[in-house]
């Protein structure tokens, strides 16, 4: 992936590091995005990269505007942009009956409508800067299984995948393949904090017990790490992964299954 640009977004921790680290090892230039910058900075400079490997561009995906100038940014520091791995993305946890319009429309906003503002600019760039467009778009097990005090976090995931199926028929033209990665429960603090944390709250139950409730319902007894994660969205992004596209990939270490 020498001299190819890939924009990650939510790469200041998690999974999108993970992938960030692993882009840059295989030669890529990677545009970092998070909304936080003192973090995404931070975790920019942790990484081991050549003199301007990595640009770090603090940004809420979910406003428009925001999105357009980080491809403009992208485009100015790096003449183009050839992969974009739709990471950013927020869990909600609470019960359907619980759940309000703002807190649904946040859910879809950060884990759908984040992703359709960047493809949209990255469609528009990607032709322009060569071929072998890539788009990786982070959605979850869930999507597919559903879940339980999850319903706006997993409609969003799922709309995802609507989206990925569709822009990959519409962007197939255009020389650039779009598919999906779908995790299941990933040692990271979405994982830690926003749903373990958040469910021993919400259900007053021990964390410990939550956790092995959630690892008996998977096969491989354990959580993934991100790294194991990003190898998947890394050969997706590779010319290796040329002939797939409109595809959904689960690593769930087979929770899928049960
Ligand atoms: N962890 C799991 O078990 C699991 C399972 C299935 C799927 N996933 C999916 O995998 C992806 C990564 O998850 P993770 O566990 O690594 O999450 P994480 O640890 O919570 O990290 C989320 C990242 O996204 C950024 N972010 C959130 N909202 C954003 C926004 N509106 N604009 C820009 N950046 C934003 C965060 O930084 P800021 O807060 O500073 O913006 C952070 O860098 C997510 O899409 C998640 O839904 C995770």
């Amino acid at each position: 992936m020498k001299g190819k640009t890939a924009v990650v977004t939510g790469a200041s921790r998690g999974l999108g590091l993970a992938v960030a680290r692993a882009l840059l090892r295989e030669g890529a230039k990677v545009v970092m995005v998070a909304r936080d910058k003192g973090r995404l900075e931070k975790a920019a400079a942790s990484l081991d990269a050549p003199e301007g490997a990595v640009l770090a561009v603090p940004t809420d995906m979910t406003d428009e505007g925001a999105v357009k100038r980080l491809f403009e940014r992208t485009v100015d520091a790096n003449g183009g942009v050839h992969g974009l791995i739709n990471n950013a993305g927020a869990a909600l946890l609470r019960k359907a009956a619980d759940t309000s319009l703002e807190e649904w429309n946040g859910a879809i906003a950060s884990n759908a409508t984040s992703a359709f503002l960047a493809c949209r600019e990255a469609m528009a760039l990607m032709p322009k800067s060569g071929p072998g467009g890539r788009i990786v778009n982070i959605a979850s097990v869930t999507a597919k299984t559903g879940a339980a005090y999850a319903c706006a976090y997993a409609a969003a995931k799922a709309a995802l995948l609507g989206l990925t199926r569709s822009l990959a028929k519409e962007a197939a033209g255009l020389g650039i393949t779009v598919n999906a990665v779908c995790p299941g429960a990933m040692d990271t603090d979405m994982f830690q904090k926003d749903t373990l944390d958040a469910a021993s709250a919400l259900f007053d139950v021990r964390r410990e017990a939550l956790l092995k409730s959630a690892l008996s319902a998977v096969p491989l007894k354990r959580l993934l790490t991100p790294e194991e994660v990003a190898e998947l969205v890394v050969f997706l992004c590779s010319d290796k992964a040329a002939g797939i596209t409109g595809q959904s990939y689960n690593v769930c270490a087979g929770y899928d299954m049960h």
